[in-house]
């Protein structure tokens, strides 16, 4: 879980354009980070322990024309300077990153040292910059030297080199995200489309086992096709993002904005709402009578929940809900006439990435749901929409997760009725304005309940129906940001077990429904945890009155639309949580934005 980038330019200067795009990449990994330059007849290594403000930041540094750069989230060897990438070859004329794991690095390191290597690193990626020198002595050119290294190897990789006797990147990838941005007498690589904002729109994007040289003037693709390198022609892509939605935009934390610019998202979904009918229609002639499984992780999983429940009620469909890291050990069943969505943000997550894969060898179709343009899961799937979200920075999901149940709103609708465009417009233009209109009353609320429960060592979130993933996805925000021990529960399920947990002053955060059958189910499991001494707190329609401790009042339109509204109160509550306790929501501990390990 690292991020990795390059530049290549006529002129000389790279490195504040480098160390932008790392900056981009943070919230893949931040535990050390190093860049090498060009200097023409000599590379410049700098690399550290820490974020890359803290390695680079305000270091003077000989500048040149090329450089590659490391963010890095240790996985082999512990966090050292030593460990740190870029790793150069004996001769220090050539320096590499890499994001992945590699197998079978250990015997091969043991190989080289016996034919004389010298490694400075525990890593596993050191071996490649060592088989490459090899290479490049026998008289390979580097490429092809790259190339023969990479086929010894076995793992995931994405790795970007540079040697003092060229002006290109050599690049590659494997089961990790690479792409190629395309400039104006420079030319950049990067593990995402978001580290590249500030240089280019237009990319290019690498497939699995491609290799390619970048130069300032073009770039140059290849595939291994039985141990030999093909030539591939591949066009650029424009993407919309743009460079502002990667600032902070005047708030304290990227979560903040990112939870503030919900309601716009749900406008812009709104107004798109055609762009989504060829997929739902797609989706639905594929599934005829087989099973539909919906795969995720995380919040992604949450969303899908919610997916599910939509199929069920809106189109009658019936479909299940896998977690991707259980997917290879429960879908046995699956295969052709099978239709697998694949529900994820980064379209990079190991776990959705292994899942899809297991699922095309089992003969299913697989269609996908994803925010980043060009990621792995869209050049794996069949067919796939954008949730027009924009980049999300702060680790923790959020316009995320509502941008995903939205659409998967609007897909359950369409697939049931091709005609629902115009309802769903209005239904979503009006979540919209309820949100904006009540943003900064919900933050003061929340901010309140904050402050109540920031010294608390357990919460419990409390749903029913479809907001019962809503409850879940309430007690990850809490627990991932601001490390408060936070569950979720079906709220008739706490009776059979959890109710044990809750002892004086524990905060029980209900998600309370819109329809009176249920509202009357939920005041009788408040009741329950009232009695038990719990602190309550409802989040719920303004209209209804509850036996509760504490409450946010909150403008739903309806169930079906209730956990879009419900979610931004709860991300808010985790934020203000966080934010008391001095953390920082964007960055929490141990973990990291994609999470491209299994
Ligand atoms: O990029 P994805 O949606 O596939 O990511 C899945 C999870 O890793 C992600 O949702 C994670 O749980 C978030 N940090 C939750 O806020």
């Amino acid at each position: 879980m690292c991020g990795i980038a390059g530049i290549t330019r006529r002129r000389a200067g790279v490195l504040s354009d480098l160390l932008k795009a790392l900056k981009n990449l943070e919230y893949r990994g931040y535990d050390s980070a190093g860049v090498a330059i060009s200097l023409g007849s000599r590379l410049l290594v700098r690399k550290g322990v820490g974020t890359i403000d803290q390695v680079l930041g305000g270091v003077s540094l000989e500048d040149g024309r090329m450089g590659i750069g490391h963010t890095r989230w240790a996985t082999h060897g512990g966090v050292s300077v030593e460990n740190a990438h870029p790793h150069t070859s004996c001769d220090g004329r050539i320096a590499l990153v890499h994001n992945g794991t590699l197998d079978g690095f250990e015997r091969l390191r043991e190989e080289l040292r016996a034919r004389g290597h010298v490694f400075k690193s525990d890593t596993d990626t050191e071996v490649i910059v060592h088989l490459v020198e090899e290479g490049i002595e026998e008289g390979l050119d580097p490429i092809s030297s790259l190339s023969r290294a990479l086929s010894e190897l076995g793992g995931s990789y994405a790795v970007a080199m540079i040697s003092a006797d060229s002006d290109s990147i050599f690049v590659a990838r494997y089961k990790s995200p690479l792409v190629i941005g395309i400039g104006n007498g420079e030319n950049y690589c990067a593990s995402d489309v978001a580290a590249l904002l500030h240089l280019t729109r237009e990319f290019v994007f690498l497939e699995d086992g491609e290799l390619a040289e970048i130069s300032p003037e073009g770039i140059r693709i290849w595939r291994m096709v039985g141990g030999k390198l093909e030539s591939v022609n591949r066009g650029a892509e424009r993407v919309e993002w743009v460079p502002q939605q990667m600032e902070k935009g005047g708030y304290e934390h990227f979560m903040m904005k990112e939870i503030f610019e919900q309601p716009h998202i749900l406008r812009k979904l709104a107004e798109t709402v055609e762009y989504y009918v060829k997929f739902s229609e797609g989706l639905r002639s594929a599934l005829k009578d087989g099973w539909l499984s919906i795969v995720a992780a995380g919040t992604s999983l949450h969303a899908g929940m919610i997916g599910k429940y939509y199929l069920s009620r809106v189109s009658g469909l019936r479909s299940e809900v896998v977690i991707a890291s259980e997917f290879p050990e429960w879908s046995h069943h699956l295969g052709k006439g099978d239709v697998v969505l694949a529900v994820s943000q980064s379209g990079e997550t190991a776990d959705v990435l292994e899942a899809i894969r297991i699922a095309r060898d089992r003969g299913a179709r697989v269609f996908s749901i994803v925010n980043v343009p060009g990621s792995t899961l869209t050049r794996l799937s069949e067919d796939y929409v954008f949730i027009q979200a924009g980049p999300e920075i702060g680790v923790a999901a959020t316009k995320t997760f509502t941008a995903q149940v939205a659409v998967l709103y609007i897909i359950a609708s369409l697939m049931s009725d091709s005609d629902s465009g115009v309802r769903l417009m209005r239904d979503l233009e009006v979540v919209s304005e309820e949100i904006l209109g009540s943003m900064e009353g919900l933050s003061e609320e929340a901010r309140n309940v904050a402050k109540l429960i920031r010294m608390s060592k357990h919460a419990f979130f409390l749903g029913r129906g479809i907001n019962y993933p809503t409850a879940l996805e309430g007690a990850l925000k809490l627990k991932e940001i601001s490390y408060i021990h936070a569950e979720g529960y079906a709220a008739g399920e706490y009776k059979h077990g959890p109710l044990a947990l809750i002892e004086e002053g524990v905060p029980v955060i209900a998600v309370i429904p819109t329809e009176e059958a249920l509202v009357n189910k939920i005041i009788y499991n408040l009741m329950e945890v009232r009695a038990r001494g719990a602190f309550t707190i409802t989040v719920q329609p303004p209209e209804v009155s509850l036996p509760s401790d504490r409450e946010i009042r909150v403008r739903v339109r309806d169930e079906l639309t209730s956990p879009i509204a419900y979610a931004v109160p709860l991300q808010l509550i985790a934020y203000h949580t966080a934010v008391e306790l001095g953390r920082n929501p964007d960055k929490p501990r141990n973990l990291a934005k994609s999470v491209t390990v299994e």
